[in-house]
C-alpha cells in the first residue's frame, strides 16, 4: 500500500470500528478534500438486489437504487468500480443532481458478500483518472478492514 498524506490522514479518522461513524467520518472527508466534487457518500446493501442511501456529504439523493439501475447498481452488480467520465454517454444513469457529470463507484465487498458501495459525483466531465480509482479503492480497502461491517 502506497502511503500518502491522504491514507494517513484517513485513518487516523478511522479511529472507531463503528460504520456509521465511519462512513460519515469518510465522506466528510473524501467531499471536502478532494476538487470538483459535488457528492460523496455510501449506499448499504441491505435488501437484496437494492442499494440504500446511507451516509453522504452533498445533495439529498435518490433512494432506494434496484441493482438494474444507474452507474451505481451496474458497480453493486458487477462488483467493479465503475468510472464513467460522462454520465450523460452512461445508459441509465440516474441524475440524482443535474450538476453532476463524472462519477466514480467503488463496490465495497467483505469477504462473499457485497455490503454496499462509495459513490463520488462530479460537475466536471473526465474528473477521474486511473490514479484516482487506485487511490479510492486503496481507501475503501483501508475503510473495509478499519470498520465492523455489520
Ligand atoms: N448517479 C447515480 C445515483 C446516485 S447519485 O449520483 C448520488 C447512479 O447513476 O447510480
Amino acid at each position: 500500500m502506497t502511503d500518502t498524506l491522504f491514507d494517513r490522514q484517513l485513518d487516523a479518522l478511522l479511529d472507531t470500528r463503528d460504520w456509521v461513524t465511519n462512513t460519515a467520518q469518510m465522506s466528510a472527508f473524501l467531499f471536502n478534500t478532494l476538487s470538483d466534487v459535488n457528492w460523496v457518500g455510501f449506499y448499504l446493501h441491505r435488501t437484496p438486489s437494492v442499494l440504500s442511501l446511507g451516509p453522504f456529504q452533498g445533495k439529498p439523493a435518490c433512494n432506494p437504487i434496484p441493482f438494474s439501475k444507474g452507474v451505481c447498481g451496474k458497480a453493486a452488480t458487477m462488483r467493479q468500480t465503475q468510472r464513467v467520465d460522462d454520465v450523460h454517454s452512461f445508459p441509465g444513469h440516474i441524475a440524482c443532481d443535474e450538476a453532476s457529470r463524472a462519477e466514480l463507484v467503488v463496490p465495497l465487498v467483505v469477504g462473499d458478500t457485497l455490503w454496499g458501495v462509495l459513490d463520488i459525483d462530479s460537475p466536471r466531465p473526465e474528473r477521474f483518472s486511473v490514479d484516482d480509482v487506485e487511490l479510492i479503492e486503496r481507501l475503501c480497502a483501508l475503510f473495509i478492514e478499519r470498520t465492523d461491517l455489520i
